[in-house]
């Protein structure tokens, strides 16, 4: 086959406007507005079309609040592990949204569920207040043993201590699983003795 630019041109553009086959999944999620009188939690099934979605649940999520439902309500920050805010419960699994694959297997559909025994403020956010207070109580912040010299000289921190602090910060985590776990087992898994 001889190429002309003619051809070449009129194949380009035929390669240029096929368009994928659409692979459709589902997301079950679960809804209820405790603030809407009469509401009762359900399950409701949105399709999204994973080539024009990124490859996380949240991308889903969010693509189904912007495109289709801007009722789906769901906490979001960083997008990539470390806030914690997009913790949910996701085909079983305790989990933050932003880290978690979708399964491309389109005929099971995904299932998305608030944290477990947390009251829920809506759809897939969970009422924070009681963490907070267990957190605030435990004052979870650096104390000098010595606060003397508070506001008087500079402390120096060696690397050993600010890896230290690394290992806390992984803690944010910690609210995909608090909802499953009591903070002494976390202990017990060397996590440091945070809570
Ligand atoms: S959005 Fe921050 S951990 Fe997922």
């Amino acid at each position: 086959v001889v190429h002309t630019p003619e051809t070449m041109v009129r194949s380009t553009q035929t390669a240029a406007t096929a368009a994928p086959e659409p692979r459709m999944k589902a997301f079950q999620v679960y809804r209820w507005d405790p603030d809407r009188p009469g509401d009762k939690p359900r399950m409701q099934t949105y399709e999204v079309d994973l080539n024009t979605c990124g490859p996380m649940v949240l991308d889903a999520l969010i693509k189904i609040k912007n495109e289709v439902d801007p009722t789906l309500t769901f906490r979001r920050s960083c997008r990539e592990g470390i806030c914690g805010s997009c913790a949910m419960n996701i085909n079983g699994e305790n989990t933050l949204a932003c880290l978690n694959r979708i399964n491309g297997n389109s005929s099971k559909a995904t299932k998305i569920y608030p944290l477990p025994h947390m009251y829920v403020v809506t759809d897939l956010v969970p009422d924070m207040s009681n963490f907070y207070a267990q957190y605030k109580s435990i004052e979870p912040y650096l104390k000098k043993k010595d606060g003397s010299q508070e506001g008087k000289t500079q402390y120096f921190q060696s690397v050993e201590d600010r890896q230290k602090l690394v290992r806390c910060s992984d803690l944010t985590h910690i609210l995909s699983i608090l909802s499953e776990t009591s903070g002494l087992q976390l202990i017990g898994q060397g996590q440091t003795g945070f809570l």
